[in-house]
């Protein structure tokens, strides 16, 4: 969650932005309403998911009930792989962002939805970010992914191709799909924290479905308002941070820089396809 806006933290957050959690300020409505969406999910994950984000919400207890106290689940975390969940007020900017990132602390929100917000959100809310998110970063290899994107971030801030890593960032962190054996499972936190994109990213015919690829990803735009239209699917997480650590982003930020964008429901001749979307979803909410 990131804004451009490079200004002071607001009033009673810290200089890195973040504020207290104050666990002990939700109401029992707010308990319930994560209740509500753990149990609809976590009904419906098993069999779609990777299996490593399912192990994540082991490892972190997250079925305990009630919103996570973010110091205990950042102590799980700590012990599994060295990361922790911190609170900020809303939306940081990019150089925090990263620079949190790079430091294994991941930032969420402390609100939750209302009930009337049960399927759509202006802005991500705790469910999004700490189910979505939290559960993966227990996963050695995917924290070491996370850790590089900041780092690559921080490098990047100057260079005038944040708009590019931050696609990055949406088809792999939020939006991404991996491959298992013959079939395709979700793993990006905007996924899995939605139920309608749960169902629609795995199998909708709508969207088209494409094997990852760094440069082609960073070309690519993308929907902030409705279900994407392309997804990238990755061979394993390992490959994901090979890819990332392994490629020098100068020669890639110069090799795209002068590129044109790829639209969201393109399909080039050099990619890998595993579905070619029909895009009715998108064709009818254009009417
Ligand atoms: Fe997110």
């Amino acid at each position: 969650m990131t804004g451009d806006c490079e200004t002071a933290p607001p009033q009673g957050a810290a200089a890195d932005w973040t504020v207290p959690q104050r666990w002990g300020d939700y109401t029992p409505a707010e308990h319930a309403m994560w209740d509500r969406l753990f149990a609809r999910q976590t009904g419906m994950l098993p069999g779609r998911v990777v299996p490593a984000f399912l192990q994540g919400l082991d490892t972190l207890g997250m079925s305990e009930g009630g919103i996570p106290d973010f110091e205990v689940l950042s102590d799980r975390l700590m012990k599994a792989t060295g990361w922790q969940v911190v609170a900020v007020p809303g939306l940081v900017p990019d150089r925090v962002f990263f620079e949190h990132l790079a430091n294994r602390r991941f930032v969420a929100g402390r609100f939750i939805r209302t009930p009337e917000q049960l399927d759509y959100l202006e802005e991500p809310d705790v469910f999004h970010d700490v189910f979505g998110h939290a559960p993966l970063l227990a996963n050695p290899v995917y924290a070491d992914y996370m850790q590089a994107y900041g780092e690559g971030g921080l490098r990047a801030a100057s260079t005038g191709v944040l708009g590019k890593l931050a696609r990055l960032y949406w088809y792999t962190v939020e939006f991404g799909l991996i491959r298992e054996g013959d079939a395709l499972r979700l793993y990006g936190a905007g996924i899995v924290s939605s139920f309608g994109e749960s169902v629609f990213a795995l199998d909708d015919p709508s969207p088209n479905r494409i094997g990852f690829d760094l440069k082609r990803v960073m070309r690519t735009r993308y929907r902030i308002d409705d279900y994407q239209q392309s997804y990238f699917v990755i061979d394993s997480f390992e490959d994901l941070l090979e890819q990332t650590l392994s490629t020098d982003f100068g020669p890639v930020y110069a090799d795209i820089f002068g590129a044109d964008d790829i639209a969201e429901d393109a399909i080039l001749a050099t990619d890998r396809v595993f579905t070619r979307g029909t895009q009715a979803h998108a064709r009818r909410l254009r009417g």
